[in-house]
């Protein structure tokens, strides 16, 4: 068996409230139909008990993402590069899902559910980009 460091810890911090946060938009997205057809108002409320969650894991994922960023240090000017994207997407992904949680009419909650749906996917992937330097 492999010994368990602290950075065993970080990093299963990080990846448990990366599945919160884009797994549960992607498994809430495929809930849709099934709650629409229990009710008008379920959708709302699923949303609103995500949410309770979500943004919770959003926010140990930017405590850890900062722990990861001292832990890791300068790995170079590409690193660095990627660092900037990535926090681009947290900033985009962040928001997007700020402005879709509290529209109020169908087209601007279609349009950032679909923006914070790709920001969220793209975060993840530039998350496994910089894990592998
Ligand atoms: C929506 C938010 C975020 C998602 C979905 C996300 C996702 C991920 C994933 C999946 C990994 C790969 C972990 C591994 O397998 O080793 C990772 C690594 C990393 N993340 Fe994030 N992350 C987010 C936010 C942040 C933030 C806010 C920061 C910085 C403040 C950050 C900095 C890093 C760094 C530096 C690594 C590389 C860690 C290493 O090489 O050990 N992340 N991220």
């Amino acid at each position: 068996m492999k010994p368990i460091h602290l950075d065993t810890l970080r990093l299963f911090l990080h990846v448990l409230a990366a599945t919160v946060w884009v797994g549960g938009q992607i498994t809430l997205a495929a809930l849709v139909p099934a709650l629409r057809a229990a009710g008008s108002d379920v959708p709302k409320a699923a949303a609103k008990a995500f949410n309770r969650v979500a943004w919770p894991a959003f926010a140990v994922l930017v405590v850890t993402g900062a722990w990861n960023v001292v832990a890791e240090g300068d790995k170079g000017p590409a690193y660095q590069r990627t660092l900037m994207l990535k926090y681009t997407l947290v900033l985009a992904s962040g928001f997007t899902a700020y402005v879709h949680a509290r529209a109020t009419s169908r087209r601007t909650m279609a349009v950032f559910g679909a923006l914070t749906g790709l920001t969220a996917l793209a975060t993840l992937f530039v998350g496994i980009l910089l894990a592998g330097d």
